[in-house]
């Protein structure tokens, strides 16, 4: 493995690079080092540029010079995703490794070539997907043996709309060109948690959206029943465009043997309520752990896997990988056909 810090290439030195990545890659100077940037607009890299400490010379004016550049190893890309497909195949093209923003790409076509191109080459390229690394995924899956065979399961992730949202101020949000919008923005997000737990992928959706904000640009609400594999059913529920509620995040896991109660809502320490038994009239068995994901969320975790398959040239190694991304847009968009057909079962498409 090198010893030394991975150079990265910033592309798109937008808000999450700026308040999230770049603090990241700061705090894991033995890793990773903020080595050069390239945005639209030129002089908000170049204010990256003085925060990161990068080079004036190695802030580019193009992609293409960014990727030509050898003192880069490794590309962040934090673009609309609609750019996605086109920064990942030029990455490749330069033998670039690249950890790329979700969801995968605008539309299910462009995540298809996405997934072919990456099949097809041994560079690591990832989806920056931080909830595939929250710590309840590897606490409920320890426990879920215990619960026997998963019957089904009730996942609701619903808040409040906030105007003081800053990523809701983007204009490429309030017009999206990505399917679903905001939906599919947060929405595959949830999908990556909750079907991680599940160790299940969803084989079918029957789903009602709708728009509550016009600031939306789409509908942001998403009420639904899945047919997930092996015969599990269950129930996923979307949206933070409501009036004033409190921001509930809970899955709910029935089992033969038990259950399983995620509670991640907002403003308290997260918590797994696993209760046994095979009917409810014997004597309770519960046990409740708290505890609480790092802040931000997953995207430490997130880093090191990147590192780790990166440096050791393993694109096996590539948790957050295209083909698992593919899953949770292809999610999104058999959810947003099903509602114009009324809420009539689609299948989920495979890359
Ligand atoms: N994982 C997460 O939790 C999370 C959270 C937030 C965002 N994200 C993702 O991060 C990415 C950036 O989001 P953000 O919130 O940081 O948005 P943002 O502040 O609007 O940043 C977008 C960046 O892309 C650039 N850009 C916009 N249109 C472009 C174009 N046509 N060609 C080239 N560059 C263009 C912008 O350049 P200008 O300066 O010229 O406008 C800006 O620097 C998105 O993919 C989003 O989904 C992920």
């Amino acid at each position: 493995m090198s010893s030394n810090p991975l150079r990265v290439g910033f592309v798109g030195t937008g808000i999450f690079a700026k308040d999230v990545h770049l603090p990241i890659i700061q705090s894991q100077p033995t890793k990773f080092q903020a080595s050069a940037a390239f945005n639209r607009t030129k002089a908000k890299a170049e204010e990256f540029a003085t925060l990161a400490s990068i080079d004036n010379a190695h802030v580019f004016d193009s992609l293409d010079e960014l990727l030509a550049n050898e003192d880069v190893d490794l590309v962040d890309a934090l673009l609309p995703v609609e750019y996605n497909l086109e920064t990942i195949t030029k990455a490749v093209k330069a033998g670039k490794p690249i950890i790329i923003e979700k969801p995968i790409a605008a539309t299910l076509e462009q995540a298809r070539e996405i997934v072919k191109l990456t099949d097809a080459t041994p560079i690591p390229v990832v989806i920056a997907e931080q909830f595939l690394f929250f710590n309840a995924i590897s606490k409920i899956r320890e426990k879920l043996p215990q619960i026997g065979e998963i019957i089904s399961f009730t996942y609701r992730s619903t808040g409040p709309f906030y105007t003081s949202n800053k990523y809701l101020a983007t204009s490429w949000r309030r017009n999206p060109k990505h399917i679903g919008g905001f939906l599919s923005d947060g929405g595959v997000h949830q999908l990556a948690l909750l079907t991680e737990i599940l160790g299940l992928e969803f084989e079918s959706i029957s789903a009602l959206t709708k728009q509550v904000r016009e600031e939306s640009g789409a509908d942001d609400i998403l009420f639904s029943t899945v047919k997930a594999a092996g015969g599990v059913i269950g129930t996923f529920t979307y949206g933070s465009a409501f009036g004033a509620v409190e921001k509930h995040g809970s899955l709910v896991i029935f089992g033969t043997k038990g259950s399983i109660i995620f509670d991640f809502s907002a403003g308290k320490p997260h918590s797994i309520k696993l209760q046994l038994g095979e009917v409810g009239d014997v004597p309770d068995d519960i046990t409740i752990e708290e505890f609480e994901e790092a802040n931000p969320p997953g995207v430490l975790s997130e880093f090191e896997n990147l590192y780790e398959a990166v440096s050791k040239k393993d694109k096996s190694l590539v948790k957050a990988n295209p083909r698992k991304n593919f899953h949770f847009l292809a999610i999104i968009d058999a959810a947003l056909r099903s509602s114009k057909q009324g809420g009539t079962a689609i299948k989920v498409e495979q890359p």
